[in-house]
């Protein structure tokens, strides 16, 4: 099997539009691989941290990134050996790694790591510019998105869960900041393309989510079959 025939479902959409959880579940229905690329930069801004580069020296960061040991392992993200699951998640870091994908240096280092998740049977993976430059001929490709309060407050509850302290005005602020960087960056803004179909999760659960990203696989599946 060629690597270009490996099936691809890129679910792209913003900041905590519950993306991750709804890709997570697909692949694991569907017995696929599963790529979070937000976490590698959001790996990357918590490396750059570490060494005391700035989220803002493209060029630097650029050149650490081939040097980073980064693995997924159990359900763990693992950075030069040290379990850093729940470091990349605070809010520090979330807007540490939307402030380090703004540089092209660090989204071409990263793309070839990106590639290699996709393996037999599949791959689901999920982010900003899965469609529109990472997988451009995914099988499937999904923009899930919510509107702003209902991702802020998804986030607060998620992040009081974790026991990480949260405060709903200071995510709203950060997710709208965020939202605004990812859609105005000159390289790979968030976007929705044009083969991609609309997952509004305002009056969906994830249940409901998964369950409609599965019912358009399996169409995409027989188009592609009847087209043979
Ligand atoms: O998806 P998540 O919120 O974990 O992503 C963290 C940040 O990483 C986003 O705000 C976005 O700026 C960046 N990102 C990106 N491209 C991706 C995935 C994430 O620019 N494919």
């Amino acid at each position: 099997m060629s690597v270009n025939s490996i099936p691809v479902i890129a679910i792209d959409g913003p900041s905590a539009s519950g993306k991750g959880s709804v890709a997570e579940r697909v692949a694991h229905q569907l017995g696929f691989h599963y790529l979070d690329s937000g976490a590698l930069y959001r790996i990357v801004a918590l490396a750059a941290h570490n060494k005391q580069i700035a989220w803002s020296d493209g060029a630097t960061l650029g050149t650490m990134i081939p040097n980073l040991h980064i693995a997924f392992t159990n359900g763990e993200v693992l950075l030069n050996g040290e379990n850093v699951s729940t470091a990349i998640r605070s809010p520090a870091m979330s807007n540490g790694a939307s402030q380090v994908a703004v540089h092209p240096a660090v989204r071409n280092a990263l793309l070839a790591l990106q590639h290699s998740f996709r393996k037999a049977p599949g791959l689901v993976a999920d982010g900003r510019d899965m469609a529109s430059v990472v997988f451009t001929d995914a099988q499937l490709k999904i923009f899930l998105t919510a509107n702003v309060e209902e991702r802020a407050n998804r986030r607060y509850k998620q992040l009081i869960q974790q026991n990480i302290d949260a405060n709903y005005d200071v995510i709203l602020q950060d997710l709208q900041e965020r939202d605004a960087r990812d859609k105005t960056r000159s390289s790979a803004p968030l976007m929705q393309t044009k083969e991609a179909i609309l997952l509004d999760t305002d009056n969906r659960n994830i249940a409901q989510a998964v369950a409609f990203v599965l019912k358009e696989y399996q169409a995409s599946l027989q188009k592609f079959n009847s087209q043979q």
